[in-house]
């Protein structure tokens, strides 16, 4: 008994933002963006909430895979970004897509947070819990930036993806997950719980504030060695992956990744150019792209993989 994906979906909200729109507001150039990222405009959520884009992506995903709403046993939404500390989003994408049988809950495993949901999902597939799940990656990080800071403001993007998956005899050939919360500094969104009864003080949101260096050392260090890993685990050599889907957070770190692997960059689809990094959104949004353009087949292998803030790291290997 495995996990497969009967269907994807995804949307990325209409506004579009290029480098030169950043530059307007802060000390940037689109030279200096797309050379250190790869970046050249991103999607900003102006009239979408997270949870209107989730369901969008799910909606489409269900169309996809020909699965009804109520089918959905489980919904888990992998979100940094939820519009309200609760409800839940996966709770808010239920109500809006009619899957009343599902039981709901968010991952919150920032930038692995998709694969962390995905591989979740497969273990309660597995176990015979749940026979069918809808698992969905969104986040809205573009009303968790500081829009005055420079360093991490032009990195970011909107946007949601999803899958459908249920109980098969083919699938998920194997799973892979990593947490090291000693380096959880080295990104960090500012706390909504920090109201004091003591000083009678209301809750204040913070920032995102990252330590870019120390986040690009850890990726292009860890990502190679989970993929290492999952191949040994499952007895596969890397020459049978079709693509190597990665968290879109930046084209030097996919380069890095793929050049210690000693694979070839085209086997390394990328849309953050087009995107940035929508956290949470950008693996099931990109695997969205390479199915609707009719590229993957049957029996076609891939690995996602996720990483970021915690630390967190985590990779799925499917056989389509
Ligand atoms: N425009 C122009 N200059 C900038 C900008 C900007 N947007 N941001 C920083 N700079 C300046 C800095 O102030 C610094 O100037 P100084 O030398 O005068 O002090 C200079 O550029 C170099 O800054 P660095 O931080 O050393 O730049 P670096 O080459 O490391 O690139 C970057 C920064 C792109 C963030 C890089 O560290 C990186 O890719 N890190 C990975 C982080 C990442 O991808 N995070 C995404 C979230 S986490 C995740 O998804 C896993």
């Amino acid at each position: 008994m495995t996990t497969q994906i009967l269907g994807t979906g995804s949307y990325a909200p209409e506004k579009v933002v290029t480098n030169d729109d950043l530059a307007q507001i802060v000390d940037t150039s689109d030279e200096w963006i797309q050379s250190r990222t790869g970046i050249r405009e991103r999607r900003i959520a102006t009239k979408e909430s997270n949870s209107e884009m989730a369901a969008i992506a799910a909606k489409r995903a269900l169309e996809q895979s020909g699965v009804q709403a109520q089918e959905i046993d489980l919904i888990l939404m992998a979100t940094s970004s939820a519009d309200y500390c609760f409800p839940n989003g996966a709770c808010e994408v239920q109500a809006a897509i009619g899957a009343q049988n599902a039981v709901c809950y968010d991952i919150s495993a920032a930038c692995s947070g998709f694969i962390y949901a995905l591989n979740t999902a497969h273990a309660y597939i597995c176990s015979g819990i749940v026979r069918t799940a809808l698992v969905i990656g969104s986040d809205v990080l573009s009303k968790l930036i500081d829009w005055t800071d420079r360093s991490t403001c032009v990195l970011f993007g909107d946007g949601a993806g999803a899958v459908v998956v249920r109980a098969s005899d083919h699938g998920v050939l194997g799973v892979k997950m990593g947490s090291d919360g000693s380096r959880k500094n080295a990104l960090v969104c500012g706390a909504r719980t920090n109201g004091n009864f003591l000083l009678g003080k209301k809750p204040e949101f913070g920032y995102m504030t990252m330590d870019g260096q120390e986040v690009f050392k850890f990726a292009v260090k860890t990502v190679p060695e989970v993929i290492n890993q999952l191949l040994t685990d499952t007895n596969t050599d890397k020459s049978e992956i079709k693509y190597f889907v990665l968290h879109q957070a930046n084209h030097r770190i996919i380069e890095s990744v793929a050049k210690r692997l000693r694979v070839d960059i085209s086997r390394f689809p990328a849309n953050m150019e087009r995107y940035g990094n929508t956290s949470g959104g950008s693996v099931p949004l990109l695997l969205d792209e390479i199915n609707r353009r009719g590229e993957l087949q049957r029996g076609d292998k891939i690995m996602l993989v996720g990483f970021g803030a915690g630390l967190t790291w985590g990779a799925t290997l499917i056989e389509w």
